[in-house]
């Protein structure tokens, strides 16, 4: 297997072999980091982390994987570069390349990312755009496959915006990796349309299946992973908030739905997530419309089902394996 110089823009550019071998590269650097063994095979190496919207795990994991692997890392934050405002994409990326061997990029439209991948001569990885949250989904399916020792034929339910990056993913992944994939929400949250044939197009070979429905409890029964992710994304209006609360209320995560799904079953959310009142946006939430949780209860949150911080974990692994592969260490 050789990912040198390919980006790292969605799952649809990847096969299935392609993402196992990077499950497999990143729970290897999970071993080794857990053993102390040092792997910094990328020393002399340097890395871009281009952030336009804010973040804890991704940023912290591309610094903390670039670190072990021997490379230096450039955080340039929302605002304090001259990209897009000053500064064309395609300027930047051309800019960039002459300094860095990767560029990371967490933004808005897809376009961004792959305009910068256009111009780059460096691998560019996606930290993140509306569309699509690739390094997560590598993190997911490590925390399902640590736990389920596999992964092909699982039911996989996710509840609430599916149209937005971290329903999108999952739903590639899936069906990337013969998954059942559900979306269970409002038919105006389903994914577009075009994403849904082709993802039903993968599954044709990988045995997967995709099920869009507005109906909880046939959804969650039987279930083996139940995911969920905040109503209202970064980079959406404020405005959004109360249609949201009213229409995806219903599709909250709780006790009584995990108690649908399989006994063995587990509970995930790519964070942050808004469980209790100690955020300033959930504590302003609960002011002005009277929720004290969101997306998913504290109850199930907190509950031994939840692997949500194996999860964080996780992306600090398969982070590392993506920008290993993809910068030819191994
Ligand atoms: N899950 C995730 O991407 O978290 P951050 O926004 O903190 O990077
Ligand atoms: N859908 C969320 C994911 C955060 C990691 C967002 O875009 O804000």
């Amino acid at each position: 297997m050789n990912l040198k110089g390919r980006d790292f823009l969605t799952l649809k550019d990847f096969t299935k072999e392609e993402i196992i071998y990077l499950l497999d590269l990143a729970a290897e650097y999970k071993q080794k980091k857990k053993k102390g063994v040092l792997h910094d095979t990328l020393r002399g190496k340097n890395v871009a982390l281009i952030f336009e919207k804010t973040s804890t795990r991704t940023r912290c994991a591309f610094e903390v994987a670039a670190n072990d692997l021997g490379m230096g890392s450039t955080y340039l934050d929302p605002g304090a570069s001259q990209i897009g405002k000053k500064e064309s994409i395609a300027d930047t990326a051309q800019v960039l390349c002459r300094m860095f061997d990767g560029i990371e990029y967490r933004g808005y439209g897809q376009e961004i990312v792959e305009e910068l991948a256009k111009y780059s001569t460096v691998p560019v990885w996606n930290g993140l755009t509306n569309e699509y949250h690739p390094t997560q989904m590598l993190a997911d399916m490590l925390t399902i496959r640590e736990h389920f020792k596999k992964l092909e034929g699982l039911k996989l339910v996710y509840l609430g915006d599916a149209r937005y990056n971290t329903g999108n993913s999952l739903m590639v992944v899936c069906s990337k990796l013969g998954l059942h994939f559900t979306a269970c929400a409002p038919k105006e949250y389903f994914p577009n349309a075009k994403l849904v044939a082709q993802c039903e197009e993968y599954c044709e070979e990988s045995k997967g299946t995709i099920t869009l429905t507005e109906k909880i409890t046939a959804a969650c029964k039987g279930a083996d992973i139940i995911c969920t992710d905040v109503w209202v994304s970064m980079g959406e209006p404020d405005e959004v908030w109360e249609k949201r609360i009213n229409d995806l209320s219903p599709y909250k995560v709780t006790t009584e739905i995990m108690n649908l799904a399989s006994p063995n079953a587990i509970f995930l959310h790519c964070l942050p997530s808004f469980h209790d009142l100690n955020t300033e946006i959930g504590k302003t939430i609960a002011e002005k419309y009277g929720l004290t949780e969101m997306e998913v209860s504290d109850e199930v949150f907190k509950s031994k089902a939840s692997l949500v911080f194996d999860e964080a974990e996780n992306r600090m692994h398969t982070i590392k394996a993506v920008m290993a592969a993809t910068l030819g260490a191994v």
